[in-house]
């Protein structure tokens, strides 16, 4: 349907929005599905005008603590409550109660009642009147299927310093577990060797090519699962559905840096199956941790975390098509000189779930061997592929640490070069002041004056040399962070009891 309505309006927002998921049929051997998505379109083509929106920080019910990810930067940050995201967790949506909560929230983003009119119609009518939506791209592959063909014997690991699509002509029909692919997003950031910023159309000719190979070396009923962004991945189940059968859209929430109105944190892992699916290996065993999510506002305090073990507390929840516990890498010392790793605990949440010990799983984009590694740390065999050299040797070093005894995912001092944020890097220092009293200053000093202090007036008011304010920062913006907004409260407020 949404190529169609693509060609009249744009479309600006994929968001995930939680579902109550007792209100949908689950089958067993499954993923339960637990959120719906919401899409948001305009005829208008520039960027989304709407209200700065802010939503209650949550309070994890064994510590009472805000569940926010604030980094020692809680200075910094608003009392009334955190940036929207594009996956909506704090609102549920329940088909037995209707969208109010949704037409609420829209109505805050765009200002709507009492000022502008809602015009709501149930897309379940419209689907007859979209009913082909067969791209000619698709049509022109030769997917070349031979589910009859098995492979005999055992494929073995290997990490392939090639091109992707080479390498994986190579591999014979039905012979893979589990494929998964993290392709270069092509939003322009800085490979060693792949340009990320190709046009779309070449670059999703490029993505189907590699999708119908994975496709032809996947055995029958098994997994394939490509994570991009939610307007990417359309256009990936746009190409895959004609072939292969829908199995999950995981909206992975990836918590992201706090940039724009609405914080980019939802990436989506698309799953099909060759076929009709097998039941999920993961899904026979309820002992495993790793597919017993964290439930609802839990924090990841570790003095927490180990109170509640300590305790037997039931913080997890059952496992469904929305993980929010699982952060992006953000720290330097858990990265390696790669500009965009995967968090290891992702990988061994979705091989757990897809595959059993001893399958092989392929990863076509292994960058820093984060999948290879995971698989080789939960026994399964692996093939990964990379093509630049630089990446391929650190993930074959870091399978040499694993294999001497080593861990592979342990912190490290040395600062990456390679770099997943535009804001340059500062020299990492001693500071003589720490950067939250220099914010602090300068809120201060602005409240004094009655208004966001600039560089001279702090130079000129404050009782610390203007030099730490230019050296440990990256912008002047990064100095008034605190001055800008009020700070969080660590505690919630004591609600009020109400006799009966
Ligand atoms: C998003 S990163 C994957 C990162 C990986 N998941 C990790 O955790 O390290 C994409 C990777 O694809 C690689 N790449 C780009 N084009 C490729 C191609 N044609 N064949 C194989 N690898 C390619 C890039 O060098 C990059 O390392």
């Amino acid at each position: 349907m949404l190529p169609s309505i693509q060609s009249s309006l744009k479309l600006h927002l994929w968001i995930a929005i939680k579902t109550n998921f007792a209100a949908y049929i689950h089958e067993e051997g499954t993923l339960r599905k637990s959120h719906i998505s919401l899409l948001i379109l305009s005829q208008y083509k520039g960027s989304l005008q709407h209200t700065k929106t802010r939503v209650k920080y949550s309070y994890c019910p064994a510590c009472n603590k805000t569940t926010k990810d604030y980094g020692g930067k809680k200075h910094t940050y608003h009392e009334y409550g955190t940036l929207i995201s594009d996956v909506w967790r704090d609102i549920e949506f329940d088909p037995d109660q209707g969208i109010g909560s949704i037409v609420d929230r829209l109505s805050d983003l765009f200002g709507l009642d009492p000022y502008r009119d809602l015009f709501s119609i149930d897309s379940q009518d419209l689907l007859e009147f979209f009913e082909d939506t067969s791209s000619p791209l698709v049509e022109e592959l030769d997917f070349n299927l031979k589910t009859d063909v098995q492979v005999s014997g055992h494929l073995s690991s290997h990490l392939i310093n090639d091109d992707c699509i080479k390498a994986l002509h190579r591999l014979p029909d039905n012979s893979i577990d589990f494929c998964f692919a993290d392709p270069p997003y092509n939003l322009k950031k800085k490979y060693d060797r792949w340009d990320d910023s190709l046009e779309s159309t070449q670059y999703f000719e490029w993505c189907d090519r590699w999708l119908s190979e994975m496709y032809r070396v996947l055995k029958p009923g098994h997994t394939l699962a490509v994570l991009n962004i939610p307007h990417w991945v359309v256009r990936h189940y746009q190409f895959l559905a004609s072939r292969m059968q829908f199995q999950a859209w995981i909206a992975w929430e990836g918590l992201s840096f706090p940039v724009r109105l609405i914080m980019p944190a939802h990436y989506a892992i698309l799953c099909f199956s060759k076929g009709y699916p097998r039941s999920l290996p993961g899904l026979s065993s309820t002992e495993n941790s790793y597919l017993q999510p964290l439930g609802e506002n839990y924090c990841l305090r570790s003095r927490c975390v180990s109170k509640r073990n300590a305790l037997g507390a039931s913080d997890r929840t059952a496992i469904s098509d929305i993980w929010h516990d699982i952060h992006r890498l953000k720290h330097n010392s858990r990265r390696v000189d790669h500009p965009c790793q995967l968090p290891p605990l992702l990988m061994r949440r979705l091989f757990e779930l897809f595959t059993a010990p001893d399958e092989i799983i392929l990863d076509c984009f292994n960058g820093a061997g984060t999948s290879t590694l995971v698989a080789h740390q939960l026994h399964r065999r692996f093939i990964g592929i990379e093509l630049s050299k630089q990446y391929h040797e650190i993930a074959l070093a870091r399978h040499r640490q694993l294999e001497e005894g080593g861990d592979p995912f342990a912190k490290v001092n040395a600062i990456p070069k390679a770099k997943n944020s535009p804001v340059e890097r500062l020299v990492k220092q001693k500071y003589q002041v720490s950067k939250k009293t220099l914010q602090l200053e300068v809120k201060r000093i602005s409240k004094e004056i009655g208004h966001l202090a600039s560089r001279d007036e702090v130079e000129k008011l404050s009782q610390f040399s203007i030099t730490y304010f230019d050296e440990y920062f990256s912008s002047w913006g990064e100095v008034c962070a605190a001055a800008r907004t009020t700070g969080m409260a660590e505690v919630p407020q004591k609600t009020v009891q109400l006799d009966d």
